[in-house]
């Protein structure tokens, strides 16, 4: 089984404000996400800034891209990233339309059936992210047996799964023994005092639980 990957979600405020925990933790974390949040306050420019400045990283626009696939995969590309996201209510058409410029993830969030996921794989594409929502946690979610059962049904299809939301490192436990492909954290890492010891942390714990 392969050690997860750790990827940053920079959902900061603005570009300065991720290009500082970017230059933190880029050598600690394997994946950095261009935040939903940060592409609406900044639009891609941000990607190309993160390229840039992390050339040994994967870069995720985390478009959370409904339509036009291909267009947003095209400019996600362009902007130098290596993987953007879908939302699960795309259709496969979008989501294989912008497979065919970029290696797309697809964001679970609700309504999406074992027979849907197929499609996905059908069509190619075999990244998913498993997704407590932010409002979701807000409202009292917490990770626990039922995740565990979704993300080793997602793996048993043929899935690289990577799991979000709220994720800190004592919530890595709960996955041990499973070939999770990445943990996605966001505000545990950019809102920590110190970013580069957070990201440590988590880097730790998996080594601790996969090493
Ligand atoms: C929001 C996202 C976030 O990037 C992801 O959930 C990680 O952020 P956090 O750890 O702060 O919840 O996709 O839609």
């Amino acid at each position: 089984m392969a050690k997860p990957m750790l990827q940053v979600a920079l959902d900061t405020k603005d570009l300065p404000a991720a290009i500082s925990v970017a230059r933190q933790v880029n050598d600690v974390v394997d994946v950095i996400e261009a935040g939903t949040l940060l592409i609406y306050e900044e639009g891609l420019r941000a990607v190309q800034n993160l390229r840039a400045l992390c050339p040994d990283n994967i870069i995720l626009a985390d478009t959370k891209t409904a339509d036009a696939g291909g267009n947003v995969g095209d400019e996600c590309k362009d902007a130098g990233a290596d993987w953007m996201t879908c939302i699960n209510a795309a259709t496969v058409p979008t989501m294989a339309s912008a497979q065919d410029k970029i290696e797309v993830q697809v964001e679970l969030y609700k309504n999406w059936t074992e027979d849907l996921a197929q499609e996905w794989l059908d069509a190619g594409i075999d990244q998913v992210v498993y997704h407590q929502s932010r409002d979701a946690k807000l409202a009292g979610q917490t990770w626990g047996e039922e995740d565990l059962r979704e993300v080793k049904r997602l793996i048993e299809m043929g899935f690289k799964v990577s799991v979000t939301g709220g994720v800190k490192p004592e919530v890595l436990k709960l996955f041990k023994g499973v070939d999770v492909y990445t943990f996605i954290a966001g505000r545990a890492i950019h809102g920590a005092a110190d970013p580069r010891k957070a990201a440590q942390e988590f880097k730790d714990e998996i080594d601790r639980i996969w090493g």
